[in-house]
């Protein structure tokens, strides 16, 4: 039995990658210090899966804490590094703590795998490397932008650092660039949990829907864009789980030549902020409360993936559509206290 290491595993996409992986018959070892979810999560996955992970409740940016664990792990097959802090308006206040968290756990994580090169690494990237593409839907090879933010700052540099580390220890990789995860395991036991008020835009809409909050408030409506509002690429987190296997399987099976590949985990298919509402009234049947308000700096008018690369090298396709992820997102809505 393979032991596969996710850090952030109680996290959003965390836990629903490991939900996919126990079902593969891995063992899975969760390293999360709860800065951004609750513990709880764990009996989710566990009642999904019928088998609960470890848990090992360490800060990977304590370099430390990071080496006595994975010193108790000789034989980790991978390692899928979900764990960073990914909030783009705190980044623009707390940079440093940005880049000493997700730096420091990546850099300590490489530390081991460039002394282990048969624990291969897979690293949650984004697709705010693109910042607004020239081209439209955008592959790999666009090329990256400015980040607008620290975060999307520990990204691009992440990769980098990925990048060289891999090809000096001789260690492979993949790089998983993300459009915009969304929605919950149909099964409603896990799901997206946002600590305080969502700045995204699919939490916001269940808790508005639940009476949690106010109105939605539409930020921006005079965008060059089919109905004046910004497009993104919407995908199921259930997809984008099931990306990782696929891309940890790849590794394993020892396919690709360079050191580092990257991905676009994404649809192909782009959705502006009113489909998305729409989409959410009709899967749900409930109906939506909002308001057109200005625009959010740092906003792109429009990202969405180009999906080719990724069914070429990781045999992946997103399957689930855009109603299923807004009703799947409100089935767990509803599951929550104070709904
Ligand atoms: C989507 C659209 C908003 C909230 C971010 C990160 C990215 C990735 C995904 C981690 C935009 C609009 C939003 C609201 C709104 N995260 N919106 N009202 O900004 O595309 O991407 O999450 O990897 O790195 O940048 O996602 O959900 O915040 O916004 O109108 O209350 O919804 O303007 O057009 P975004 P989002």
């Amino acid at each position: 039995m393979k032991t596969v290491l996710v850090t952030g595993g109680l996290g959003f996409i965390g836990s629903h990658t490991a939900v996919e992986l126990l079902a593969r018959g891995y063992r899975v070892v969760c390293v999360d210090n709860l800065a951004n979810t609750r513990a709880d999560v764990l009996d989710g996955i566990a009642a999904i899966s019928g088998q609960r992970p470890v848990w090992a409740n360490v800060d990977l940016a304590d370099p430390v804490a990071c080496r006595s664990l994975l010193a108790g792990m000789p034989d980790l097959a991978g390692i899928i590094h979900f764990a960073a802090f990914k909030a783009v308006g705190e980044s623009v206040q707390k940079p440093l703590a940005y880049y000493r968290n997700n730096f420091g756990s990546l850099l300590n994580l490489l530390e081991f795998t460039a002394a282990q090169p048969q624990c291969r690494l897979i690293f949650s990237s984004s697709c705010t490397v693109y910042g607004q593409a020239d081209t439209l839907p955008v592959r790999e090879d666009a090329p990256v932008k400015p980040a607008e933010s620290p975060y999307g700052n520990t990204k691009q540099v992440g990769e980098e650092i990925l990048r060289d580390a891999a090809r000096a220890h001789g260690f492979r990789a993949i790089a998983l660039r993300y459009f915009n995860p969304i929605g919950a395991h149909p099964s409603a036991k896990i799901g997206e949990l946002p600590l305080g008020v969502p700045q995204n835009l699919v939490p916001f809409i269940t808790q508005s829907a639940a009476g949690l909050r106010g109105p939605l408030k539409v930020f921006g409506n005079d965008y060059p864009t089919r109905d004046g509002t910004c497009i993104r690429d919407y995908i199921h987190v259930v997809d984008v789980a099931l990306a990782h296997i696929y891309a940890l399987e790849r590794l394993l099976s020892g396919k690709g030549s360079d050191p580092v590949e990257v991905f676009n985990l994404g649809t192909g298919t782009g959705s502006t902020v009113l489909e998305v509402i729409s989409a959410f009234e009709r899967s749900t049947g409930k109906k939506l409360q909002w308001e057109f308000a200005a625009r959010r700096p740092g906003d792109v008018i429009a990202a969405y993936a180009n999906t080719e690369q990724a069914a070429a090298g990781l045999g992946w396709r997103a399957e689930r559509t855009l109603d299923q992820c807004m009703a799947d997102a409100w089935r767990w809505q509803c599951t929550l206290p104070g709904k």
